[in-house]
């Protein structure tokens, strides 16, 4: 869930800020960009150093850089605007209060008013200060300004005294962060199979007919899907493409026999199936198991094709209703209505109409610009953008018919 997140965590001067050097260390591994801004007493606790390095981010906890000539001036609000999430952890009983009465005695109080994301809180402190009454009107107020509550929990406290007051340990608020998410994620707990890449037919062990497509849609697709709490199964033909993501798992193939396969496989548990993949309509009929030789004084040579199955066509006639299934196409002459019988002739919900080739458009390229068919007579159009933009626009668009 974290993957690509942007989380700037807040550090003020508790013992418990020793842990945040492990906190940075779970969020970083779990993918999200990391940025540290620390209270200025924090740095008795932990050094902006380990947290710099661990983060690979410069660290910051004043407004503007002293000890260099420059005097480089830290933009707080620019750093507000930055995140997706801010996490104030550990929280010290000093800094909730401010929080709370809004005041801006430092950079990271600045901070914290300017940002524009959902806030987490992790308090930390001694038992009776936590117990306090002034701490515990503090924690609603901030409750009730929407901010998400990372109870502390009960163990021993720095004091030698035991109780409620320690800061939830980083696995604990790593877990809070993931369920927020997966909660805001429009697309969580879906699984959706996307076809992408061209399809290689084997003419000899070492020639093919193929085509020009680079898979790029199909993984803007499988990437924003994941981004939006999918789970996603790419089958993807021969491409160079690769995805870090988790959420994604890929399925390679060569041929479109080896993609129908893989598809067929994950078809049934599929909620939404995307074909993207621009499959080859004909294949050799009879692949030589050799290179084939040049045939010296033969001009011509002749090789039979034989039709390939279509994948969307012989998998969406099993389509359940409680399914969603998406087809692409290219047209290049009326285009509109031959998409939409497209849409019909194949059981599809939906069509993709692509943009023939042409100026950023289409094969190969980062941009394109489409047509969303709905079978209940939607006309969507989306215009010219990065292909990783137009595949959150189509998805949300799905996301609002089949929710
Ligand atoms: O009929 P046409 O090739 O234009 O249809 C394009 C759509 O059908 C795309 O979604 C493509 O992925 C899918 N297709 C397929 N198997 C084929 C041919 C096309 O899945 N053999």
């Amino acid at each position: 869930m974290l993957s690509g997140k942007k989380i700037l965590l807040g550090v003020t001067g508790g013992i418990a800020a020793y842990k945040t050097t492990y906190l940075v260390r779970l969020l970083v591994k779990a993918g999200a960009e990391v940025r540290v801004v620390l209270s200025p007493s924090a740095r008795d606790f932990v050094t902006p150093l380990s947290l710099s390095t661990l983060s690979k981010n410069p660290v910051y906890w004043e407004y503007y850089d002293k000890e260099s000539e420059s005097g480089e001036w830290h933009n707080h609000v620019e750093m507000g605007l930055w995140p997706d999430l801010l996490v104030l952890a550990p929280l010290t009983a000093n800094s909730l209060a401010k929080i709370a009465q809004g005041q801006s005695d430092n950079f990271l109080m600045a901070v914290y008013l300017s940002v524009k994301c959902p806030v987490f809180f992790a308090p930390a402190m001694d038992l009776d200060m936590y117990k306090h009454p002034a701490t515990q009107n503090n924690i609603s107020v901030l409750k009730s300004f929407g901010h998400h509550f990372i109870p502390a929990e009960n163990g021993e406290l720095a004091s030698g005294l035991s109780g409620e007051g320690r800061m939830a340990e980083p696995e604990t608020i790593l877990q809070h962060i993931n369920a927020y998410l997966f909660e805001q994620a429009p697309l969580a707990g879906k699984k959706i199979l996307i076809t992408a890449g061209p399809t290689y037919e084997a003419i000899d062990p070492v020639r093919f007919i193929g085509n020009r497509s680079s898979g790029k849609m199909g993984m803007a697709l499988a990437e924003a899907a994941a981004q939006k709490g999918a789970q996603v199964t790419l089958v993807l033909g021969p491409s160079a493409l690769n995805s870090t993501n988790n959420a994604i798992s890929i399925i390679r193939v060569e041929s479109t026999l080896e993609m129908l396969a893989a598809a067929e496989d994950n078809f049934s548990q599929a909620d939404w199936a995307i074909f993207s993949a621009a499959v080859a309509d004909y294949r050799p009929k009879n692949p030589a198991q050799q290179k084939i030789k040049k045939v010296i004084g033969a001009e011509e040579m002749r090789l039979d094709l034989i039709q390939n199955p279509d994948i969307l066509k012989t998998l969406a006639a099993e389509k359940r209703t409680d399914q969603v299934v998406i087809g692409f196409a290219l047209e290049t002459e009326n285009a509109l209505a031959n998409a939409q019988k497209k849409l019909h002739t194949k059981n599809c919900d939906w069509i993709v109409l692509n943009s023939p080739d042409k100026n950023e458009r289409g094969f190969g390229h980062d941009t394109n610009e489409v047509y969303l068919i709905g079978k209940n007579q939607e006309q969507i159009a989306l215009s010219l953008k990065l292909k990783k933009e137009l595949a959150h626009e189509i998805l949300d668009i799905l996301h609002q018919h089949h929710n």
